[in-house]
């Protein structure tokens, strides 16, 4: 087929449609940004180590002039009425943070502003009542977007301008930011997951929540579930119903090897190695059919019941693959991505998987409201 000349006119329409309208916004960010690095480095003495917590003010404040330049789209536009705040307010009040959660994810991002709330919510929704967020200098800061969930003691969120402080462990910012994780917070959970904001654990059908699941593995010292990955679906342009509800098209399982994602004890772990792995202190980890896991080369047979998986929604829509193209090597992992890849994985991913569609209509049931950003972005409402 002329799948490449089709999606390469695609991302040019693309291109087309949105180069306009971004001239103005990347200023805006490119503004932002420099405003927010001067201010930041001002109040912290130009100090090479700057974090800026969600929780302990100081610097903080200088995210609120960065993003006060940014609107969420359709802000602008329409208020929500009365009835729309109420149902927010309701929806709110259905939240179920704990510090001590028996699972809490930790989490390394950068310019996730439209998937983060659906990621956020739908993991609280299967049972993770606390998220570590590490923001890699988002343009604008993606406190904006969660303040509500921050406020609500969900999130936990830390804005990362240059490294950690403490021992750095780990190849690239991410591992970085899961280790530093791992020593700040562990010792508060029984279990810490490390996944990205384009990877949603699912279910298959035994278990309906991820701690359920991981008491029945309680005995090693952590879960690798393994990954499959998610082609476009037909998507051109970022559709506007969420991951979960969008991408329907999955790779067979074998494709992507033994990948997994790892769910390990802390108190067990001595550190997380290359993003997938836990290096621990006592025991090893297994996959759900309890084999021991020594890494993505031992995929193994997995004809039976797999109880979880890791839904990679790898490329999304065309548009989602040509903004995260032109974004970079971020610090979440490698260069860019090239058009093959979208390609390659669009042709893999020919089989249908329905389970992120049938834990949309749940998600919005359970959480409908929160899934736009707050209407007040900072954290006031
Ligand atoms: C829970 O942790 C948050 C920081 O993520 C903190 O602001 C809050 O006060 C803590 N809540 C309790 C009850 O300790
Ligand atoms: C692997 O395959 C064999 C035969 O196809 C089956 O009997 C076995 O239970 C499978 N599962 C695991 C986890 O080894």
């Amino acid at each position: 087929m002329a799948g490449g000349s089709r999606w390469t006119a695609s991302l040019l329409a693309v291109w087309r449609i949105t180069s306009p309208g971004s001239l103005p916004r990347a200023l805006a960010f490119l503004i932002a940004g420099v405003l927010f690095w001067v201010m930041g480095s001002a109040s912290v003495g130009h100090s090479p180590n700057v974090i800026v917590s969600g929780h302990t003010g100081g610097v903080f404040s200088t995210s609120l002039h960065a993003h006060a330049l940014w609107l969420a789209a359709g802000d602008a536009a329409a208020p929500p009425s009365a009835a729309v705040e109420a149902a927010f307010r309701a929806a709110r009040r259905t939240l179920k943070p704990d510090n001590s959660s028996y699972l809490a994810l930790c989490l390394h991002v950068k310019d996730e502003h439209d998937s983060i709330r659906e990621w956020v919510l739908y993991h609280h929704m299967i049972g993770v009542n606390k998220f570590y967020v590490f923001d890699d200098y988002s343009a604008p800061p993606m406190q904006g977007v969660l303040s509500d969930l921050i406020e609500a003691g969900l999130v936990d969120y830390t804005f990362a301008m240059g490294q950690l402080p403490g021992p750095t462990e780990g190849a690239n910012k991410q591992d970085q930011a899961y280790n530093y994780c791992l020593r700040k917070h562990g010792q508060n959970h029984k279990y810490m997951g490390f996944i990205d904001t384009d990877e949603f654990v699912m279910l298959m059908r035994r278990y309906s929540t991820l701690p359920e699941l991981l008491r029945d593995y309680e005995d090693s010292s952590g879960l690798v579930l393994y990954i499959v990955d998610f082609g476009p679906s037909g998507h051109v342009a970022r559709p506007a119903a969420g991951v979960l509800a969008s991408y329907t098209k999955c790779t067979e399982k074998w494709r992507q090897g033994g990948y997994g994602k790892s769910f390990v004890q802390p108190a067990k772990t001595r550190a997380m190695a290359r993003v997938h792995r836990g290096h621990y202190t006592q025991g090893h980890a297994v996959d759900v059919w309890r084999r021991k896991y020594d890494g993505p080369t031992t995929a193994g047979n997995r004809t039976d019941d797999e109880r979880a998986m890791i839904f990679h929604y790898r490329t999304k829509s065309a548009e989602d693959w040509q903004k995260r193209d032109r974004k970079g090597t971020s610090g979440t992992g490698g260069p860019t991505k090239p058009l093959s890849v979208f390609q390659t994985v669009d042709k893999w991913a020919d089989q249908v998987c329905l389970e992120g569609t049938e834990q949309a209509a749940r998600l919005r049931a359970a959480f409908g409201p929160l899934l736009r950003a707050p209407r007040r972005q900072d954290g006031l409402t």
